[in-house]
């Protein structure tokens, strides 16, 4: 249902009966990244369930096609496979060009795809410019790439990053790295030039004497650093139908963890589509939400 071509008084009637609250139908599309496993795949599982249709995408086509016909053999007719890395701008050119041709406007896009070189308990620095490369600007160059397309109605579009506690900036341990991170205008250039000191820091050695996160270092960077795109984005699209949000998850047990984790995947996606359904009236933007313990508590920051 496109509330934006309902008569007025129509659109009144939903309000009143609350019927607006489930805002959705089939015709809300979300896309949903690094969706092959984990977290992803249990978003676009969730989101199937409650009745949109979900672009399910992946870099490695095999395994994306493989997800989404599984998805398809429960029953599930409204998932798409497109093939997507996001750490490869011509990639991310593709599939947006793709998505335009076959779909033409996008609802919600839950940036999911991430990396982590680290096992739970360790704690190296292991291809930080790969990390970075995907886990900051892959989300932040596939959103780009694909805000002409957002619907933007009366239902609000919405962008959600997935994101971890450990890119808090209380995790920063250099106040004037924080200072920068937290100022109210803080500017897409200073987030980059912090993200290009951090990993010059890494190379030159100096990277622990210069006030960064300790644990997961090159991880808790790309984590802020997307953070703190998501609120100059929510900032920059304020009052324009489009809202930007963070979330992390919680230790989950997925690949990224070993298999180790309080909850599964299935209940964080449970939160991640609660947060990106919320009724339009009660829609947050620039903020970070903490899954606290499943289905429960979403602590805001
Ligand atoms: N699990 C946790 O405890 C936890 C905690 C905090 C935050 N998170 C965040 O939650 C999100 C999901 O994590 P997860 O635990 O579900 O991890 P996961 O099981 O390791 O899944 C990560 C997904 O991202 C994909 N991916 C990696 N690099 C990609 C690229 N360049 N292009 C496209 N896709 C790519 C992977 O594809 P392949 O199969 O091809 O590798 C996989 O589908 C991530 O953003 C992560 O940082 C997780």
């Amino acid at each position: 249902m496109d509330v934006n071509n309902l008569p007025i008084y129509i659109l009144i009637t939903y309000i009143i009966y609350g019927i607006i609250h489930e805002w959705w139908s089939e015709e809300t599309t979300a896309v949903v990244t690094g969706a092959n496993k984990g977290i992803g795949f249990a978003v676009v599982k969730r989101l199937l369930e409650l009745g949109l249709t979900v672009v399910l995408t992946a870099r490695n086509a095999e395994n994306g096609i493989q997800a989404a016909d599984s998805l398809r053999l429960t029953g599930f007719r409204n998932v798409h496979f497109g093939c997507l890395d996001i750490s490869d701008p011509s990639s991310i050119a593709a599939f947006a060009s793709w998505f335009r041709h076959n779909f033409g406007v996008l609802d919600i896009l839950v940036n999911n795809a991430a990396v982590s070189f680290n096992a739970v308990g360790e704690n190296l620095i292991n291809e930080p410019e790969t990390i970075i490369k995907t886990n900051f600007y892959g989300p932040k160059l596939l959103t780009e790439a694909l805000l002409p397309l957002f619907r933007r109605s009366v239902s609000v579009s919405r962008i959600l990053n997935m994101s971890s506690r450990l890119g808090t900036l209380n995790k920063l341990r250099s106040p004037s790295i924080r200072r920068i991170l937290e100022s109210e205008d803080l500017t897409n250039e200073q987030i980059d030039a912090t993200v290009t000191q951090f990993l010059q820091d890494v190379k030159s050695g100096t990277w622990e004497k210069q006030g960064w996160p300790e644990n997961w270092p090159d991880y808790a960077i790309s984590k802020m650093a997307l953070n703190a795109y998501s609120r100059v984005l929510a900032r920059r699209y304020d009052g324009k139908k489009l809202s930007v949000n963070c979330l992390c998850p919680g230790f989950t047990r997925t690949s990224m963890t070993g298999g180790q984790g309080t909850h599964t995947a299935d209940e964080a996606a449970a939160t991640v589509a609660k947060l990106v359904l919320i009724p339009p009236e009660k829609l947050t933007s620039g903020k970070f939400y903490i899954c606290l313990e499943p289905k429960k508590i979403i602590a805001k920051l």
